[in-house]
């Protein structure tokens, strides 16, 4: 819709968890290209987004799994919406799914209203995407899942980096591993860090050439950006992998 005839009105209906918590809203849009992640885009507003959680009921689990992964990340956003995910045992419940989609749209909503290009603060989205991103390339898991794995190496190089607080960050890591054990599991051979984590580099967050930029947890709510040398992120890699 942003190219077409230069442009022409769109409403996103969104049918899976993932763009319901997420990608249906903030105007987004784009396309991996040359083995780079959604690197040819545009940010193009829908009129409108009419989300219908019934649809939900339509999903396979590896799509709710996929979609979690998303809510994941607003956890290490927003206090209410992590403190819900600490205390539910189930988080494929539909109850549950159905009111955290309203929540993570609020979060969405305010952080794309105040700085809808990204120079600022929707950076914090981009939780747990640098290195989900490398993953995503390299093992074709889905979006979701590759995030939840970018969240849990990225969070634990946060806390050897004494950027994230350990309790706070081993809380998080709970809540992501809890949503990496639901079903389907696929396993992953991480062990070769240089053959998959090399697809960081061309990443489009990284703040230059030869480093790579994650926007990591650092406390309840809190967040910010960290770059490291590219040497330094794959030895901090190898060590979490190990
Ligand atoms: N999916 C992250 C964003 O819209 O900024």
């Amino acid at each position: 819709a942003s190219l077409y005839m230069r442009g022409i009105p769109c409403v996103q209906i969104p049918t899976t968890l993932l763009s319901q918590v997420d990608s249906s809203v903030g105007g987004k849009t784009a396309v991996d290209f040359n083995g780079v992640k959604n690197v040819v885009g545009a940010f193009y507003q829908p009129q409108e987004v009419l989300i219908a959680p019934e649809f939900l009921r339509t999903l396979p689990q590896k799509e709710i799994k996929c979609g979690i992964g998303e809510i994941v990340k607003y956890c290490a956003l927003n206090s209410e919406i992590f403190d819900k995910a600490q205390k539910q045992v189930d988080l494929t419940d539909e109850e549950f799914l159905t009111g955290l989609i309203v929540d993570c749209v609020a979060h969405k909503a305010q952080v794309v209203a105040n700085d809808e290009k990204e120079t600022g603060d929707r950076k914090s989205l981009n939780i747990g995407h640098t290195t989900g991103h490398a993953i995503e390339l390299s093992f074709g898991l889905s979006h979701g899942e590759s995030v939840l794995y970018g969240m849990l190496f990225e969070t634990q190089i946060a806390i050897d980096y004494g950027v994230c607080d350990k309790k706070y960050g081993e809380n998080l890591l709970k809540i992501v591993r809890k949503a990496l054990a639901i079903s389907p599991v696929v396993s992953i051979d991480f062990s070769q860090v240089d053959a998959w984590a090399n697809k960081a580099k061309a990443d489009k967050k990284n703040e230059k050439s030869g480093v790579i930029t994650m926007s990591v947890p650092k406390g309840k709510g809190v967040w910010s950006l960290f770059t490291l040398s590219y040497d330094e992120y794959i030895k901090a890699l190898q060590k979490v992998v190990k």
